[in-house]
């Protein structure tokens, strides 16, 4: 196996606007995470307060040794009523972007990371066809205004998790019966009977289509502002294994999970690919972790080698230059961290021996943060936070994966 990276290789950890700059007050989250009976553990509140933050954030991420920083852009801030584009916001990110080149980061760019203007849901969110030029109108936007600070940019955070969270984690089942979507509906003018589309709880075939629709104008809105800049989406995958004759469902699964968003990356500069862990699939259907195998604070496998499986998957399908911009583990056990993530990363080292055309390897996360519906319990930070004070306080983990990057090798 490889110890040495290739030169220019990208190695950073990624934050989300949502999950670590605090209140998110336009967002379509904010309103759910306060609704009775919300699916949400708490609400995001302040979170890290990164929103203020963010030039120590930055530095400290530059001092680990990372030589890049994935971070996104709230499109709830940056145009909080539609058609209306915040200067202050846009320059607030201008700040954060000219802080990483003091730094010496080159910053990829998410445009779009699970949260929506609540606008933009009460106009019939990702089931409405408009979404995608809406979309693309912000990109547009935000690269004339932003563009010549940024490195690459990913439109759309996870495409497929609408669908991988109804199949894998809900079950099938609607959300849209649940009492906090409901109670959300008269707050976004929706009525009872009309569906509130968030991003993440939109799995239709509708949906599905919205969302690679918005992604390809985006695309070609972000190009033309900036034709030289690498644009790709990001995906979810997990390792899906095939155990005990699961071959012709695991393959269905995969089709509609993952293969679909493959074949639409094929067009794309580059694809983001995201893997925590691997689901074994039965012949009926996914099955329960493996007995005797550790679980992470997100109740999944240990499994740090399903990323080398996901690399090579992507490769085979998509067949464009790949970036790990997601992998890590929810853990109170930091030892256990610095292990997934040396693991993990010999499994990159394998697939760049075998020729995978692979640009670099995004930490998940940078910091604790707002761990979504299961709130601040899992903690995945590279830095660990104290939010009784907002300190900052940095994990051997995070140390290590910056020995590692600063180093371009495993030493
Ligand atoms: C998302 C992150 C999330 C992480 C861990 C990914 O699906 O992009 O926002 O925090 O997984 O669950």
């Amino acid at each position: 196996m490889r110890t040495t990276f290739p030169k220019d290789f990208l190695w950073g950890a990624a934050t989300a606007a949502h999950q670590v700059e605090g209140n998110n007050i336009n967002s379509d989250f904010w309103l759910l995470e306060r609704m009775p009976e919300t699916l949400f553990a708490e609400p995001s509140g302040d979170t890290i307060d990164h929103y203020h933050r963010y030039r120590e954030d930055i530095a400290l991420l530059a001092k680990l040794g990372f030589n890049s920083y994935r971070f996104s852009i709230e499109w709830a801030r940056v145009e909080p009523e539609e058609g209306y584009f915040s200067d202050a916001v846009i320059n607030h990110y201008r700040r954060m972007l000219e802080v990483c080149h003091e730094h010496n980061l080159k910053p990829m760019v998410t445009f779009h990371h699970f949260t929506s203007p609540r606008w933009l849901i009460s106009k019939g969110g990702w089931e409405n066809e408009d979404t995608a030029g809406r979309f693309a109108r912000y990109c547009s936007e935000i690269t004339k205004r932003l563009g010549d600070l940024m490195d690459k940019a990913c439109t759309i955070n996870e495409v497929n998790i609408p669908v991988v969270i109804n199949r894998v984690h809900l079950r099938g089942i609607d959300l849209q019966e649940l009492g906090f979507m409901q109670a959300a509906k008269p707050l976004l003018g929706i009525s009872p009977s009309d569906k509130l589309n968030t991003f993440m709880f939109t799995p239709s075939p509708k949906g599905r289509e919205v969302i690679l629709e918005a992604h390809r104008q985006a695309t070609s809105a972000i190009k033309s502002v900036k034709p030289a800049m690498p644009v790709g989406m990001t995906i979810s995958m997990d390792d899906l294994q095939a155990v005990d004759g699961g071959e012709v469902i695991r393959d269905q699964i995969r089709h509609e999970l993952q293969d679909v968003y493959l074949e639409a990356a094929r067009e794309d500069d580059f694809l983001g690919v995201q893997t925590y862990t691997r689901a074994r699939i039965g012949p009926e259907g996914k099955l329960e972790p493996e007995a005797g195998i550790e679980l992470t604070q997100m109740g999944f496998e240990f499994w740090p080698r399903a990323l080398e499986a996901t690399l090579r998957y992507a490769n085979e399908v998509a067949n464009v230059p790949l970036t790990v911009t997601e992998n890590g583990i929810a853990t109170s056990d930091d030892a256990r961290r610095t292990e997934y993530y040396e693991q993990a990363l010999a499994g990159v080292a394998n697939c760049l021996d075998d020729g995978l055309d692979i640009r670099g390897y995004y930490a998940w996360s940078a910091f604790d943060n707002f761990e979504w519906m299961l709130g601040y319990e899992p903690k995945f930070g590279l830095v660990e936070i104290d939010r009784s004070n907002q300190e900052r306080i940095v994990r051997q983990s995070g140390r290590r994966l910056g020995e590692i990057a600063r180093a371009n090798c495993i030493p």
